[in-house]
C-alpha cells in the first residue's frame, strides 16, 4: 500500500500502475483494490490519479503471471518498470513452498520484465536476512549459492515430496541458512544475477521492517501484520512477553518508508544510468554496527514504555516484555503453560473469547514468535551500508528531504511509537 502511494506521489507523470492481485478470502481482485484505494492514505489524491492504479488478476507462480493475453500485450507495450515486492514471509514453511513462492515468482517476474518492449528498471525486494549463512559484515553484493536456483525450482515442482523430506534429513540443503525463507531469498537473488546480466536491475534488502517514520500521512502502512509488525501487535496486546537474544546485540531494523524510498531511488538510478556491470545494484535498508546501532534491550524498553503510553482497547495480558534466554525462558514458559491449564476447561465451557485469544493458543503463539522472530535478528553480525549511503548522499537536497533512507536519521523510540499508534 505504501509503495503504491509512494509511486503515485513521486511520479505525477506516471500513466498507469498495474498491480497483480489475486482473489483472497472471497474478495475479487478489483474489490481488494477498491478497498485498498479507499484507505485514508490515498485521500489527498484526486480520483483521476487513483484511477491510474489498475488491478490485474494474476498469480505470480503461474506462467505469464496468469495474466490474460490482452493485459499481457498492454503491459508489454506500455510498462517500463517492474517491481517485484511480493513474497512469502514465513520462517517455518517447507523448502518447496519457500522456493515456489519466492524463487519461482521471481523467475516469472524476470520473464515478464525481459519481454517488455522497453525495460528501464527491474527491482526486487529481497531481505537483509538473505545471507544468514555469511559471518562478519554482509556486503551489498550477491553471495553465490551452491545449487542453482533453476535446479531448486525444478526440484520443488517435479519432486515436491522429496525436497521436503530431504531438508529435514539434510539441513545442508539450505546451505547453512537460518531457515527456508532466508535461503529462498538468496536463491532469488542468484536467479536475478544469472538472468538479468547487462539489464537494469536492482535489489533492495531491508532488515526488520517497522512502521512509517517520517511520512506525514497517518496510517500510511495500513494494517500490515507481516514480519515484526505482527510481533509488535502481540507484544503491545500483552500476548507476547518474551524475547530471545543477546540484549547488547545490534537490532537491525528500518522504517517502512525507508524501504519505499529505497525502491524508488534505486528504480530511478538503474533506469537512468543503466549499469554497465553485469551484477544488479544492491542496497541494504537498515542501521548497522556503526550507524545508529540501537541495542535489542533498548528496543524492548522502547516497546514496553510506548505500549504503556498508548493503551489498547483490549489486552490478553498487560504489556511487559522481557528478554529471556536459557533456563530463565524455560521456567517462564513452563509457568505460562501451567497458568493456561487453569483456564483450559472454563474457556471451553464458557467460550467467551475467540479461539485465537484462548490461553493455550496465546502461550503457544508467544513461544513460536519468540523463536522465529527474535532469533533471526541475532543471525546477522553486520551489514555494509556503502551503497545505501552513496545513493542517499547523491540525492538532490530537495529529493533527500522526501526520499532519504539514511539510517542515521532514525530515532528508534519514535519509530516504535509510530508503529504502535496504528495498532491500537
Ligand atoms: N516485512 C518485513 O519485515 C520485511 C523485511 C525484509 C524484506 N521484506 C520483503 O518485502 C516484501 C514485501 O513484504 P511485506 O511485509 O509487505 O509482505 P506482505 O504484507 O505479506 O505482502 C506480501 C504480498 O505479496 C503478495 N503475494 C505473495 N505471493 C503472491 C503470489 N504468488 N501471487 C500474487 N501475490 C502474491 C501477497 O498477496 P495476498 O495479499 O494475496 O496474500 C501480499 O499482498 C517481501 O518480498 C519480503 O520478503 C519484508
Amino acid at each position: 500500500m505504501g509503495l503504491i502511494e509512494g509511486l503515485l506521489s513521486a511520479s505525477p507523470d506516471l500513466q498507469r500502475i498495474y498491480v497483480v492481485v489475486r482473489e483472497k478470502k472471497g474478495l475479487a481482485p478489483q474489490e481488494r483494490l477498491v478497498r485498498l484505494l479507499s484507505s485514508e492514505i490515498f485521500n489527498h489524491h484526486a480520483a483521476d490519479v487513483k484511477a491510474k492504479v489498475v488491478a490485474v488478476v494474476g498469480e505470480l507462480t503461474a506462467e505469464n503471471l496468469g495474466l490474460s493475453e490482452e493485459i499481457l500485450r498492454e503491459i508489454r507495450e506500455n510498462v517500463s518498470v517492474v517491481i517485484h515486492n511480493a513474497g512469502l514471509i514465513k520462517f517455518n514453511r517447507s523448502l518447496r513452498e519457500a522456493v515456489t513462492m519466492n524463487v519461482l515468482t521471481t523467475l516469472r517476474c524476470i520473464e515478464l520484465a525481459k519481454s517488455l518492449r522497453n525495460l528501464s528498471a527491474f527491482i526486487f525486494s529481497s531481505t537483509a536476512l538473505a545471507n544468514s549463512n555469511i559471518s562478519g559484515r554482509i556486503k551489498e553484493e550477491i553471495y553465490k549459492t551452491k545449487r542453482s536456483p533453476r535446479e531448486m525450482i525444478k526440484l520443488a515442482l517435479e519432486t515436491p515430496s522429496t525436497i521436503d523430506k530431504e531438508v529435514k534429513i539434510r539441513s545442508d540443503l539450505i546451505e547453512g541458512q537460518q531457515n527456508t525463507y532466508c535461503y529462498s531469498k538468496q536463491l532469488a537473488e542468484n536467479l536475478i544475477l544469472e538472468e538479468m546480466a547487462g539489464l537494469p536491475a536492482g535489489i533492495v534488502r531491508p532488515s526488520l521492517v517497522y512502521g512509517f517514520y517520517k511520512h506525514e500521512i497517518p496510517g500510511w502502512m495500513g494494517s500490515s501484520q507481516s514480519g515484526h509488525c505482527g510481533l509488535i501487535r502481540i507484544m503491545v496486546k500483552g500476548a507476547g512477553r518474551s524475547m530471545y537474544g543477546d540484549p547488547k546485540s545490534v537490532y537491525f531494523s528500518c522504517p517502512c518508508d525507508h524501504v519505499v524510498n529505497a525502491i524508488l531511488v534505486l528504480a530511478v538510478a538503474v533506469g537512468t544510468h543503466p549499469p554497465s556491470a553485469k551484477a544488479p545494484e544492491i542496497v541494504h535498508v537498515s542501521n548497522n554496527v556503526e550507524v545508529n546501532p540501537v541495542r535489542t534491550k533498548d528496543m524492548v524498553r522502547y516497546l514496553n514504555e510506548e505500549a504503556w503510553k498508548n493503551p489498547c482497547d483490549s489486552y490478553a495480558f498487560l504489556p511487559r516484555c522481557k528478554i529471556r534466554n536459557g533456563l530463565r525462558a524455560d521456567f517462564y514458559f513452563l509457568a505460562m503453560y501451567v497458568m493456561a491449564l487453569f483456564f483450559f476447561i472454563p474457556e471451553r465451557i464458557f467460550p467467551i473469547s475467540p479461539p485465537w485469544m484462548r490461553s493455550f493458543h496465546l502461550v503457544e503463539l508467544q513461544r513460536k514468535a519468540r523463536i522465529y522472530f527474535t532469533e533471526i535478528s541475532s543471525c546477522i553480525t553486520d551489514l555494509s551500508l556503502e551503497n545505501a549511503i552513496k545513493y542517499t548522499k547523491n540525492l538532490h537536497p530537495e529529493d533527500a528531504q522526501k526520499y532519504s533512507f539514511d539510517p542515521s536519521d532514525v530515532d528508534y523510540r519514535k519509530l516504535i511509537a509510530s508503529s504502535i499508534s496504528w495498532i491500537i
